[in-house]
C-alpha cells in the first residue's frame, strides 16, 4: 500500500465507510448494489446515479437528501473537495451517498457492466485550449465506457455545461447541428464589436428572451469533431438544449429527474449572469 500523497488523502480514511481513494476505489465494482442496499435497507430502489466531478458535493448532497431511496457516487479528483464532501454527507447523515476520489476515465474499472442507471457530467472542465481539446471528457472513449456500465434502454448520460464550444463540440459527436443562435450571435457580436459594446450577444429581457452566447468560446466550425460512429451507435440523443432553465421541453424532459430542480455551484455562476446553460441527454442504445 502506497503511502497516501496529500493530506487531504489521508484524512479521507477518517471517512472510510462512504469514501474511497486510490485502488480501493475498484473494490465495490460489481458491488455498488449491495452495498447501498445494506446503507439504505429495503427501501433502496436499486436505482444507481454517478456524478462525475461532484467538488465538495453541495449539489448531490442536496439531491440525495430529496431522493433517499436512490444511491449517488460522486467522483472528484481533487483530494480536498472529496475529504469536503466526506466531511459534508456525514454531518447531513445520507446513507445513499459514497464518495471517490479518483478519475472519471476509470469508469469502467470503477462499476461493473450495467450497474448505473444515470451518469451526471455537471459543468466538465472546459479544456478550450487548443492543446487540451484531447482531454474533453465528452468524447468517444469515456462515452463507449458509460455505455458499458449502463444497465438498459431506459440509462441516460446527462451533459449540463456553461460552455457554447463544448455544447458545439458535443453536438458535433453525435452529428447534431449547431443551434441557430450561435450564428446569430457570432453576427451581433461581429456588429458591435464595430460600435464596441457588450461582450456577450443576445438580450435577456423577459418577454423575448435570446439566449446570450459567449460568443468568445464559441468553436471554429472547421475545429469540431466529426460525428462518431461508435457514439451514436450507442446512444440516442435523448434531449438537448442551448438554454435549459428556460426551454419547456427541455425543462418538461427533465421534469421529476432528481437533478430537476437543483443548481449546482458553477450553473448557479451562470444562471444569476443571466447566461444559458446548456443541455444534452443521451440515451442508452441495446447492443455494442
Ligand atoms: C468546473 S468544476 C464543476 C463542479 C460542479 N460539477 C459544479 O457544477 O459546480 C469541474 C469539477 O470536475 C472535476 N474533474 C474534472 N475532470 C475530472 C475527471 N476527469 N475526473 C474526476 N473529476 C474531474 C474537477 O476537479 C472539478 O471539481
Amino acid at each position: 500500500v502506497s503511502a497516501p500523497r496529500s493530506i487531504y488523502a489521508a484524512k479521507l480514511l477518517e471517512f472510510s465507510d462512504l469514501a474511497c481513494a486510490g485502488d480501493a476505489a475498484f473494490d465495490r465494482r460489481r458491488r455498488w448494489h449491495a452495498f447501498f442496499r445494506d446503507r439504505i435497507g429495503p427501501a433502496h430502489t436499486g436505482r444507481l446515479v454517478f456524478e462525475v466531478g461532484c467538488s465538495d458535493a453541495d449539489f448531490l448532497s442536496r439531491v440525495a437528501a430529496k431522493h433517499p431511496d436512490t444511491a449517488f457516487v460522486g467522483l472528484d479528483w481533487k483530494c480536498k473537495a472529496i475529504y469536503d464532501a466526506a466531511a459534508r454527507v456525514t454531518r447531513l447523515g445520507l446513507p445513499n451517498v459514497a464518495l471517490i476520489r479518483g478519475r472519471a476515465q476509470d469508469v469502467l474499472r470503477i462499476f461493473g457492466p450495467g450497474e448505473l442507471d444515470e451518469v451526471w457530467v455537471f459543468h466538465p472542465d472546459p479544456c478550450d485550449k487548443p492543446a487540451e481539446l484531447r482531454n474533453r471528457l465528452i468524447a468517444e472513449p469515456f462515452l463507449v465506457d458509460v455505455h458499458g456500465v449502463l444497465r438498459d434502454e431506459t440509462s441516460t448520460l446527462t451533459l449540463k455545461t456553461d460552455h457554447p464550444g463544448y455544447y458545439q463540440w458535443t453536438l458535433a459527436l453525435l452529428g447534431l447541428p449547431e443551434p441557430d443562435s450561435f450564428a446569430a450571435a457570432r453576427d451581433a457580436t461581429a456588429d458591435r464589436r464595430r460600435s464596441r459594446t457588450a461582450p456577450l450577444a443576445g438580450d435577456a429581457g423577459p418577454a423575448t428572451r435570446v439566449p446570450r452566447v459567449r460568443v468568445r468560446d464559441l468553436m471554429p466550425l472547421d475545429a469540431l469533431p466529426r460525428p462518431s460512429d461508435a457514439v451514436r451507435r450507442r446512444f440516442e440523443p435523448a434531449a438537448w438544449s442551448d438554454d435549459f432553465w428556460h426551454d419547456p421541453v427541455a425543462l418538461a424532459h427533465a421534469a421529476g429527474r432528481p437533478f430537476a430542480d437543483e443548481l449546482t455551484r458553477f450553473e448557479s455562476r451562470f444562471a444569476k449572469r443571466r447566461e444559458p446553460i446548456y443541455f444534452v441527454e443521451l440515451r442508452r442504445r441495446a447492443g455494442s
